[in-house]
């Protein structure tokens, strides 16, 4: 699958020693998200901002008008999104979380529960800080990580139904969908999905949201797996999607295809007027939400570019393809795959090491030991819960490690090179040790936490 475009400008990418990057983990608490950039070869922490620009962005970037009220690249950019949402009301942002933080605080009473297929770490920790409860349903499909259900980033619909309906259903402030669900295997969310939660929370007489970062790719999701779309753009699903909501909330660093960015999209005027108090107060103005003009042309090109089948069509296959090799080395990882992100099953892989042991960060560790490469954990350290003294109490449901693809940026080689290391350590996943936890933040812990390995004669304490 030929990607629609070449490569122009580049960017070297940094190759350390074994013993360099030792020494570099463990000055970084061995948490790699205190690593520096430059002591990493192959850098999939994140799809967030981490994509590569194309000539056309840079082009109209320098056009860019930094007026501080109605810049023209406002205009530019708010006739792009109201275009592709049908919202009437758009607020800029820097990005997402600053959006959660608005919404939230002026929909949300405190006391109340917000209801998502899986919250985003960011979105949880909002909903949080606006006093209310975020509660996860996700579909029974998506606790099978093997099974190859198309639409396992669906919410539960039942489960949605017996909330709404039972002694919390007051309670219930909104109701928001991730598309694609980042936090539970990338995996898409059915147009059949949002219809049913549309029906659900109009009957109920609940807001109904959209968290919308990769919005185009559920939406090519949805054109190649949901009978009824194959001949819809991804373009007119995004847009129907969009449709069936009250409004969405939408990290641009994603499909926006940039560095910054994001918006909230409203149809309710009296909401708005509140959200929009509040960014002047906290982002900046309305017309550039703490945007700057070329970042706002550059937006408004991205969206214009992420909906591109072609473009669509090369990125779903280079994932796939990564998916293909790292099952060829016997790693498994949640099927079917996404498009930003595959989610290897660490818990499958590393056996020996319990969930006090922290599986998933082990593997990422290793990932960066043996190949510089750079991925986040997705299991009991990020979710599980901890006692005073950082002990493991309730671990996570599942051992995950996440290898965010960032979009234009690496090729086949590069797939290569993290399968080929990957299998290394599948050859004799023993070596690989257990981490304990030193020091930990109260809130969004794996961000800052730090950990020393276990050694294997200290594991016995260590339980
Ligand atoms: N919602 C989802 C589904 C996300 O994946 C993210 C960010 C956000 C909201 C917050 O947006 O970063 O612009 O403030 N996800 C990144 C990631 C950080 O690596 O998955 P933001």
């Amino acid at each position: 699958m030929l990607p629609p475009y070449r490569i122009k400008v580049v960017e070297p990418i940094p190759f350390l020693s074994a013993e360099e990057r030792r020494h570099a983990l463990a000055g970084a608490g061995y948490n790699p998200f205190n690593l520096r950039a430059e002591q990493i070869t192959i850098d999939l922490l994140s799809d967030s901002g981490t994509g590569a620009t194309s000539v056309a962005q840079e082009a109209v970037a320098a056009l860019g008008d930094e007026s501080y009220a109605g810049a023209r690249s406002w205009f530019r950019f708010v006739a792009e999104v109201q275009d592709l949402t049908g919202y009437p009301h758009i607020l800029p942002v820097h990005q997402g979380r600053a959006g959660e933080r608005i919404l939230f605080t002026n929909l949300l009473k405190p006391g109340q529960i917000c209801i998502s297929n899986t919250h985003f770490d960011t979105t949880h920790a909002n909903v949080h800080l606006a006093g209310a409860e975020p509660r996860d349903l996700p579909c029974a499909e998506a606790a099978d990580l093997d099974s190859v259900d198309p639409f396992k980033g669906n919410i539960d619909l039942d489960a949605l139904e017996r909330v709404l309906n039972g002694p919390d259903g007051e309670r219930v402030g909104l109701v928001l969908i991730t598309v694609t669900n980042n936090g539970l295997g990338a995996q898409p969310v059915s147009m059949a999905n949002l219809e049913a939660v549309r029906d659900l929370c109009r009957r109920h007489r609940v807001p109904f949201y959209l968290d919308a970062a990769r919005f185009a790719e559920n939406a090519w999701l949805v054109s190649r797996r949901e009978p009824g779309y194959r001949t819809w753009s991804p373009r007119q699903i995004a847009r129907r999607a969009f449709e069936l909501a009250d409004g969405c909330v939408v990290s641009l660093k994603k499909d926006g295809l940039s560095a910054v960015g994001g918006f909230i999209g409203l149809r309710d005027p009296d909401l708005h007027a509140r959200c929009e108090a509040n960014l002047i107060a906290t982002e900046g103005f309305s017309t550039y939400g703490g945007l700057a003009g070329h970042d706002l042309e550059r937006l408004a090109q991205g969206l214009r570019e992420v909906v591109d089948p072609a473009y669509l069509r090369a990125r779903a296959a280079a994932t796939s393809r990564l998916a293909q090799m790292i099952n060829d080395e016997g790693v498994d990882l949640i099927q079917p795959p996404g498009i930003h992100a595959l989610y290897l099953n660490a818990g499958r892989l590393l056996p020996h090491l319990a969930a006090h042991q922290f599986p998933g960060h082990a593997l990422g560790c290793q990932l960066y030991l043996d190949g510089g490469i750079r991925c986040a954990e997705l299991g009991s350290l990020y979710l599980g819960r901890l006692d005073d003294q950082h002990r493991l109490v309730s671990p996570a449901p599942f051992e995950l490690v996440r290898l965010a693809i960032p979009r234009r940026v690496y090729s086949d080689e590069h797939f290569q090179y993290v399968a080929a290391i990957l299998a290394d350590i599948a050859k004799d996943p023993e070596r690989v040790p257990g981490y304990r936890i030193v020091s930990s933040p109260p809130l969004l812990r794996h961000f800052k936490v730090r950990l020393e390995p276990v050694t294997r004669s200290s594991t016995v304490d260590a339980g």
